[in-house]
């Protein structure tokens, strides 16, 4: 539960009405350590007709400026700004990048390896199809296709539930959001996810901030499916590590990786005798088990 306290309040009378201009903190501290939210918020009798947000993440250590002081500028701004022309505040004016329509795709496959035809696209074909056999909707998002920018790590998500960054991320978001299996199949690129799929993963701090700032709930169970050129479990240590927390950390519940290694020697994953039925039936295994909580 978020501790919220009104920190400044003023009222106005105008021909347009009587407006309220209301400076709230809120501490976060339960997603992140430290964590406060400074809202301003204007309304016009009780609607809100504009909202201005920061938070304390948003300054890199050591900045000249304080998110308080921010506030409390806004604050007084907006007062001057509403008694003087009050007529510029008849309307809502809401700050939002909105996702697109409703998806509602069960099995979301998230193809991480720039290769269309290599590896990890095959056994992205394999689940897409699966799911097909399974009776339910299924997409594969290939990222290197995507236009995904990297995170900038400004922490406005955490203000609106919104990222600023105009590209395709809003498809994925609104894909996962709606998923009940979400499988990562993915490449070992020296050592970790190749750059393209760290950088959906680190743009998913987005759906974090949706499901903590706005009550967004993830329901998926996840599956990771990983190739790698040399075999033994060592080239899996850390693409374990980065898509198991990309799973945590949204609420993803994880199946049991199929890791695939030695592709350096064998080449190809649909040479590999019994492979394709392993991953079939780990998919499977998910779908039949997707209505449990
Ligand atoms: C840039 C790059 C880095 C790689 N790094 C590793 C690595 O650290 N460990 C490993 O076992 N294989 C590594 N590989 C091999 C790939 O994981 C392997 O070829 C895999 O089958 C490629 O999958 P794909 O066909 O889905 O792209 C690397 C390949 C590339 C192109």
């Amino acid at each position: 539960m978020t501790e919220s306290a009104t920190e400044n309040t003023r009222s106005i009378e105008t021909p347009e009405g009587t407006f309220t201009i209301r400076l709230v903190s809120e501490n976060l501290g339960g997603i992140y350590p430290g964590m406060i939210r400074y809202t301003v918020e204007v309304l016009r009798d009780t609607e809100t007709v504009y909202t201005y947000a920061i938070n304390s993440y948003e300054v890199p250590p050591g900045s000249l400026f304080d998110t308080r002081e921010v506030a409390e500028i806004v604050f007084s701004r907006l007062t001057h700004d509403v008694a003087s022309r009050p007529h510029t505040y008849t309307r809502p004016r809401l700050f939002t990048r909105p996702l697109p329509g409703g998806s509602t795709t069960a099995v979301v496959i998230l193809q991480g390896s720039p290769r269309r035809f290599g590896n990890s696209a095959k056994i992205a074909s394999w689940c897409d199809d699966e799911a097909a056999r399974a009776g339910i909707s299924s997409r594969v998002f290939y990222l290197q296709e995507m236009d995904i920018k990297t995170c900038i790590g400004c922490y406005t998500c955490y203000d609106y539930g919104y990222c600023p960054i105009d590209d395709d991320m809003p498809g994925i978001i609104r894909a996962l959001e709606a998923a009940s299996i979400i499988v990562v199949c993915t490449p070992v690129y020296t050592g970790t996810v190749p750059a393209g799929l760290k950088a959906v993963i680190d743009r998913c701090q987005w759906l974090h901030a949706r499901e903590k700032v706005l009550g967004r709930e993830v329901h998926a169970k996840g599956l990771l499916v990983a190739v790698a050129g040399r075999r033994g479990d060592e080239p899996f240590v850390c693409v374990t590590r980065v898509v198991g927390m990309f799973m945590e950390n949204l609420g993803i519940r994880p199946a049991e990786p199929v890791l695939i290694g030695d592709l350096d020697r064998v080449r190809d994953v649909g040479s590999i005798e019994g492979l394709e039925d392993s991953v079939r039936t780990a998919l499977r295994a998910q779908i039949e088990g997707r209505e449990e909580s």
